[in-house]
Formats: C-alpha cells, sequence, structure tokens
C-alpha cells in the first residue's frame, strides 16, 4: 500500500560493487574474511540486518516480513569486491595473522583470497596519528595533490575490476583531535586549505573529498572529522553522493544507547556513569595517544547528553557524572572487556546501582556493521539519496544529522528509522505501532 509518498525510483544493483576501505586492519580484514567464509557457506553473517534481518511490512494481520534483501535491492555478495589502502604493507592475510582476530579455521582455507587484497599505499601522515610508522605511504608535494592520487588509485580500480558502482568507508585508524576551523566552512577555503598543505586538512579530509568528487558515498567509521565539515557537506549536496558517520556504534556504546533510554523512559536519575575499557590491538595503541583518545572521548560522551536532556530534566539528568575511559592491556588483543557503573535513583532518590561487563570482541561487532554501512550506501546513492544519511544512525557512535537537528542517539529509535526509511524507498506504509485499527475504540 503507498501513502503519504509514492516509492522513490530505486536503480536495480547490476553488475559489481567495489568495497574500498580505508584502513586494512582488524576491523576491514574481519570484514573481508568474514563475506569470504559467507560466500563459501563456511559462516553465518551474524550481526547484520542487511543478511539477517527481515522487515515487517503493512497491517500486522497480512503477515508480510520479507528478508530486507528481498525488499529492496541491495548488491549481492558475490558482487562485491574488495580494495583497500593502509600505510603498512601487509596483505589482508598477514593482517588478518597480525590482528589475531580470526582463528585459523576461517583464514586458512581463504589466504588466497586474502593474499589477493594488497593495500594501496595510503595518505598517511603520523602528526595525525601518533602511534604507527607507515612505510607503504604516498608523496606528493601539496595535500591536493596526494588528495588527487587517491581519485586516481578510485579510477584505476573501477576500470581494474569492472565495477559498476563504489562506497568506501572509512576503517583507518583514528587521528588526532580537531576542531572544525574556518578552513572546513566552505569548499574554496578547504580547496585552498590542501593546496597551502593548512595543518588542519587531515588525511581522513582527503579521502573524504577525493570520494566524493569520484561520486562514490562515504561512510566514515571513526571518529575523527573527516567528511563532517560544511565544506563537504556541501560538496556531497551539489555532488548527489551519499555520505555519514561517525564513528561504529558497536560495544560499550551500543549498551549505553539502550539503558540510558531505558531509564529516562521510567523516569529513573542518573547520578554518574563510570565507563573503563582493557583493550590490546592496535586500534587500543592509537587510542593509548592522548590526542587521538581525544577525539574518541568526544564521540563516547555525547552520547548520554543527547539521550537524557538534562536541560528538560534537571532533577534527574542535571548533574550526572560521566566518565569513559580506555586503557591499553596488550594482553586482551582485540578481545575487549568493558564495564559500567551506573548509579541510578529512583522513587524519593533512593539510589540503586547497574553493573555491566561486557566480553565483547571489537572487530567481531564492528564487522557487521561494515558491511551493513556498504550496501545501504550503494542502495542510498542508487535511491537518489544525497549528503548526510540519518536514516543510518544505528550504526554509528556520533550520528551527523543536519545542523539545526539534534542527532538521535536511542538504537531503538534508531533501528525504527533505518526501517520506515526502507519502507519509504520503496513506497511501503510507515509503521507507527498506533495500532488502534485492531480494536474498536471508536465505538460511540
Ligand atoms: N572495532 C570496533 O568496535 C570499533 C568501533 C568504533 C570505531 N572503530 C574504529 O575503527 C577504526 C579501525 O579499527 P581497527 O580495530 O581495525 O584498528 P586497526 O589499528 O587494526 O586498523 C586501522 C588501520 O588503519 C591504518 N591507517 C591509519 N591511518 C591510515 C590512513 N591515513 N590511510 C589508510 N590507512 C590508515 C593503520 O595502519 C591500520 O592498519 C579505528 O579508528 C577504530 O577506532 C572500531
Amino acid at each position: 500500500m503507498v501513502t503519504e509518498v509514492e516509492h522513490r525510483t530505486v536503480e536495480q544493483a547490476e553488475g559489481k560493487l567495489g568495497v574500498l576501505l580505508v584502513g586494512l586492519g582488524a576491523v576491514a580484514t574481519t570484514y573481508v574474511a568474514g563475506v569470504e567464509n559467507v560466500r563459501r557457506e563456511r559462516a553465518k553473517a551474524v550481526g547484520s540486518l542487511v543478511e539477517m534481518a527481515t522487515i515487517r511490512l503493512g497491517k500486522r494481520t497480512e503477515h508480510r516480513s520479507p528478508r530486507i534483501r528481498e525488499f529492496v535491492p541491495l548488491a549481492e555478495l558475490s558482487d562485491l569486491v574488495f580494495g583497500a589502502w593502509d600505510p603498512i604493507p601487509d596483505d589482508a592475510y598477514e593482517s588478518c595473522k597480525v590482528c589475531g582476530v580470526l582463528d585459523a579455521e576461517h583464514v586458512e582455507p581463504i589466504a588466497d583470497f586474502l593474499r589477493s587484497l594488497r593495500p594501496m599505499p595510503a595518505v598517511f601522515d603520523q602528526q595525525y596519528v601518533k602511534r604507527l610508522q607507515g612505510t607503504n605511504v604516498k608523496s606528493g608535494k601539496t595535500k591536493r595533490d596526494l588528495a588527487e592520487a587517491i581519485r586516481e588509485d578510485i579510477r584505476q580500480f573501477k576500470k581494474e575490476h569492472g565495477c559498476s558502482r563504489l562506497v568506501m568507508v572509512w576503517c583507518a585508524s583514528t587521528e588526532v583531535f580537531i576542531a572544525p576551523g574556518p578552513v572546513h566552512d566552505n569548499l574554496a577555503a578547504f580547496e585552498q586549505a590542501m593546496t597551502d598543505n593548512d595543518p588542519t586538512i587531515a588525511p581522513s579530509m582527503l579521502y573524504a573529498w577525493a570520494s566524493i568528487m569520484e561520486d562514490v558515498p562515504f561512510a566514515n567509521g571513526a571518529p575523527n572529522l573527516s567528511v563532517d565539515t560544511p565544506a563537504l557537506l556541501a560538496l556531497a549536496e551539489d555532488r548527489g553522493v551519499p555520505v555519514g558517520g561517525k564513528d561504529f556504534k558497536t560495544g560499550q556504546t551500543m549498551i549505553k544507547t539502550v539503558l540510558s533510554p531505558m531509564l529516562k523512559a521510567r523516569m529513573l536519575g542518573i547520578a554518574g556513569w563510570y565507563s573503563t575499557n582493557i583493550l590490546g590491538n592496535r586500534d587500543g595503541e592509537v587510542l593509548d595517544d592522548p590526542e587521538s583518545f581525544k577525539t574518541k572521548e568526544e564521540s563516547k560522551l555525547g552520547v548520554l547528553e543527547h539521550i537524557l536532556q538534562p536541560s528538560v530534566y534537571p532533577d534527574l539528568y542535571g548533574n550526572v557524572y560521566h566518565k569513559v575511559t580506555i586503557n591499553y592491556y596488550p594482553p586482551r588483543g582485540d578481545n575487549k572487556e568493558g564495564w559500567d557503573n551506573i548509579d541510578i535513583f529512583g522513587w524519593l532518590g533512593y539510589p540503586m546501582q547497574i553493573k555491566v561487563d561486557f566480553l565483547c570482541r571489537d572487530s567481531i561487532l564492528a564487522a557487521p556493521l561494515v558491511h551493513d554501512l556498504a550496501l545501504f550506501f550503494d542502495l542510498a546513492q542508487r535511491a537518489g539519496m544525497s549528503g548526510i544519511q540519518e536514516w543510518l544512525s544505528f550504526y554509528f557512535k556520533s550520528p551527523m544529522a543536519a545542523p539545526e537537528l539534534a542527532p538521535e542517539h536511542d538504537l531503538f529509535i534508531q533501528h525504527a528509522k533505518l526501517k520506515n526509511t526502507l519502507r519509504w524507498i520503496m513506497g511501503e506504509e510507515r509503521i507507527t505501532h498506533l495500532g488502534v485499527e485492531y480494536y474498536q475504540y471508536d465505538r460511540a
């Protein structure tokens, strides 16, 4: 049934989709190795809505719940090809071994496939990721030259692999904190700053610019600004390219964006929320640098403020002590442990506590998000949706939203938004969960 709007014209997902990954570390290799294992029917794509979830259509009495994949035209797994950039020259096989996320049973049988994915030289500058040293790095006189070299890589990849479409996902390290400034305000200033080698133009911004210039959707899985500047958003709008970010919402923040709406829904107060993590992978090492951690901290801290609305509920949330730390602890590798201690209060102000101990696997949680984002950003482009894809906030810790809007952080509102957007794209009725039509409330 079509209400309110007709469905959008969505081009079919024909031909190969090239997924260009910036960074070929733990998340990226866990993703590509995962896709190959699923393609060979050696494992299941657990955690991916695209591959696993259904979507209810129409009235509850209609019993229509196709898989998302059957409902919207998405790239087939067999049509995906992968490219990557990384300053570390390891191919995906070596990188899998170094990162140590996957067991041999998911690496060795696909070793040929993984070895064939070799990273292109990266645009990398240690000034922005202090704890890394790279040898597989492009050189150029200006940042503009480097960005043009990324554009050339994109064109070359598309041609070599016979792709009909491409998407780019930033899976690279978190860069040092950069506040948006005058050079990010408009495109002319941004492009001049690239030529002038301005220090506030980070490599992630060059990838984002190159991606948009090549009409390739760009999703940012890390908290650094990258595409989130007025200059690049305007460019994306002008060129009709979907963009979004920031920072994959995986472990602790996923839990935070479920528990805090629960407490708020019941009007229970919060006195403090103490979150800490131990993590021993390369990401943990990079985040051990205070400047990179600051970028991550901003992303992790913003969540509660937005969900709890302390200015609207000063009695409940006006004085929340919120603390987040990440401790680099090598023995745990990718198997992060995240603790939360939440001091809450109820009726008449009586205190209570909630403790959460999440023994998770960072890249196992992140890999399906990369997959869904790659396929949904490609869908957005074929559906003619340009600029910020707020409907994909579900996947991000710091979701980008139009400047006049507060971002939506509540996981279940984000989930409803995502599914309603798919219904809207395909011209199906949006679901409000009102449900009065099943009862006879309007009898006199
Ligand atoms: N795993 C999670 O749960 C999760 C959640 C949210 C965000 N993230 C973010 O995702 C990113 C990737 O995480 P990871 O665990 O794979 O880290 P990782 O350190 O294993 O991989 C990152 C890779 O990016 C490369 N890199 C750094 N700068 C680059 C550049 N300029 N161009 C190309 N490559 C570059 C590094 O050499 C490294 O190989 C990090 O920024 C992390 O903060 C991860």
